[in-house]
């Protein structure tokens, strides 16, 4: 299964409501995917443990993205990077389990300049630990008047039509082709004796 990330945990976000027609997007694609929303990680408990030690929501999370055919990260710019509550999300993810050889796509949003500037931090962080990153990026300007009741714009909802149609055979071409990281940790079970 493949897993939408809402990269962002402030209470009404539009990048919920982006990553809501993501997911819906993939349905009408003939795809069911699963939604990862941080508000569901309660960070007011900030614990600071990590591996085992890591809060069960966080553990939960992270298991369910570590057989993840494919991740599609939905996130808003904030002080021209992405949210904190994102990069500790990924600060628990294993590697190499989580991120090596993963298929990763992205949406941006923000104001004048469309969520670019924390998609390319994010780019620089599954790059340095090597993720298929999906070249055909999404980023939505001006997201306040191009998002109004959960309604995105036409020309936004045909690059995001574009995009998942798009990713599904990136990830499906990797994975006929056993270069996907679920191929990579499977042929690593079957050789651990
Ligand atoms: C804490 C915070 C910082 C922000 N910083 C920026 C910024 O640096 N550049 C920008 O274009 N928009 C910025 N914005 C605007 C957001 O990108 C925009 O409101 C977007 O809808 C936020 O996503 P969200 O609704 O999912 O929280 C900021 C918003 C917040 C809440």
């Amino acid at each position: 299964m493949k897993y939408v990330i809402a990269g962002t945990n402030r209470p009404g976000s539009r990048t919920r409501q982006i990553a809501k027609i993501v997911q819906a997007t993939y349905q009408e694609a003939g795809e069911s995917v699963g939604l990862i929303d941080l508000r569901d990680l309660e960070l007011h408990g900030v614990t600071g443990e990590y591996g085992d030690k890591a809060p069960p929501a966080m553990k939960a999370m992270v298991e369910k993205l570590n057989q993840a055919e494919g991740i599609h990260i939905v996130c808003p710019e904030y002080n021209g990077s992405y949210p904190g509550a994102l990069k500790y999300f990924i600060d628990h993810w294993k590697y190499p389990d989580t991120f090596e050889l993963r298929p990763i796509a992205y949406v941006g949003l923000g104001s004048r300049f469309g969520g670019l500037r924390p998609i390319e931090h994010l780019q620089g962080v599954f790059g340095f630990r090597n993720a298929h990153q999906y070249p055909e990026r999404v980023f939505i300007f001006d997201v306040s008047k191009n998002l109004k009741d959960g309604v995105l714009d036409p020309v936004y909802m045909q690059l995001i039509k574009s995009q998942v149609t798009g990713f599904k055979s990136f990830c499906r071409a990797l994975q006929q082709a056993g270069l996907d990281a679920n191929s990579r940790l499977a042929a690593k079970a079957a050789a651990t004796p």
